[in-house]
């Protein structure tokens, strides 16, 4: 999407880390932003240091009759989204299947992939409806590899999004509008301390991470980036090609197997 034509931007989990970053790249290139956020106290705090430009909701992406009040809400303040980032996350919880409850299974699908339908079932037919605009879903390069123990509830989520994603990019193609799967690598946020505030369960997570090079801002930037070539894919951290290749590579040989026998 030509981004000089946008002028409104509809970011979930907006008020910290990647969704905050995306907001400024947005703001800097002079387009109107809603934040919506879980946490009304950051909300208030982002919003008031960011000018007339940027406006808060107040939004937990579960709750499908809240996603309805903050879009119309925000489209009466700014006009119809252009850009809607379905962003809102919470972290892994660093227990392997068989020793995490399921209620710390369920509060990982209900915000990482059901917040993203959610957001879709909001905004999508309207968006075919205009013909315009890009929507960015964020996965991780745990959507789109499985990796260590502990990850496995984030993963199931996310390869749901990133599949989501690739769906709706191909279903909304035809209609003039985009969609992007947003990958992240390992980003310093506050997605440890975020996720124990709204009650997930997070063992060691903190202490897990290794250092960051990319910072929200470089990420931000990216998706602004992401949006304006129409990419289907935003990959923050290329490394990930290595496992995505060794699944690929472990696919191709389960189907050479079946040609031969
Ligand atoms: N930081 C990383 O390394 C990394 C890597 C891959 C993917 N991601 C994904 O990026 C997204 C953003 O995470 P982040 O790292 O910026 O974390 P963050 O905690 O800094 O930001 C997430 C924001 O989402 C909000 N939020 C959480 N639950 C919500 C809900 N139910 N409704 C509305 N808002 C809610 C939080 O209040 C917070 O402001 C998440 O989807 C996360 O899974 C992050």
């Amino acid at each position: 999407m030509d981004l000089c034509t946008a002028k409104h931007a509809f970011i979930t989990g907006g008020a910290s880390g990647l969704g905050l970053g995306m907001a400024d790249a947005f703001l800097k290139r002079g387009i109107n932003v809603t934040i919506a956020d879980i946490d009304a106290e950051a909300l208030a705090a982002v919003t008031a240091s960011r000018g007339n430009n940027v406006r808060g909701a107040l939004l937990d992406v579960r709750n499908r009759e809240q996603w309805a009040k903050a879009k119309a809400e925000a489209e009466a303040a700014c006009g119809p989204v252009d850009i809607l980032c379905c962003n809102a996350g919470i972290s892994p919880n660093g227990r392997e299947f068989a020793d995490m409850t399921l209620e710390s299974f369920d509060i990982i699908l209900a915000i990482n992939l059901g917040g993203v339908v959610n957001g879709i079932f909001a905004f999508a037919a309207d968006f075919r409806e205009r013909g315009r605009g890009h929507i960015v879903v964020t996965s991780s390069q745990a959507g789109l590899i499985t990796t260590v123990g502990g990850v496995g509830a984030y993963s199931v989520a996310k390869f749901g999004v990133t599949a989501l994603g690739e769906q709706l990019r191909r279903e909304m193609a035809p209609h003039g509008v985009g969609v992007s799967v947003l990958c992240p690598g390992y980003v310093q946020t506050n997605l440890g301390t975020n996720t124990v505030k709204i009650g997930g369960d997070v063992r060691q997570y903190s202490a897990a991470m290794p250092e960051s090079t990319i910072g929200a801002a470089d990420v931000g930037e990216m998706v602004a980036d992401g949006v304006a070539q129409d990419a289907a894919y935003i990959i923050t951290h290329k490394d990930v090609w290595r496992g995505v290749e060794k699944r690929m590579l472990g696919i191709k040989a389960a189907c050479d197997y079946r040609l031969e026998n």
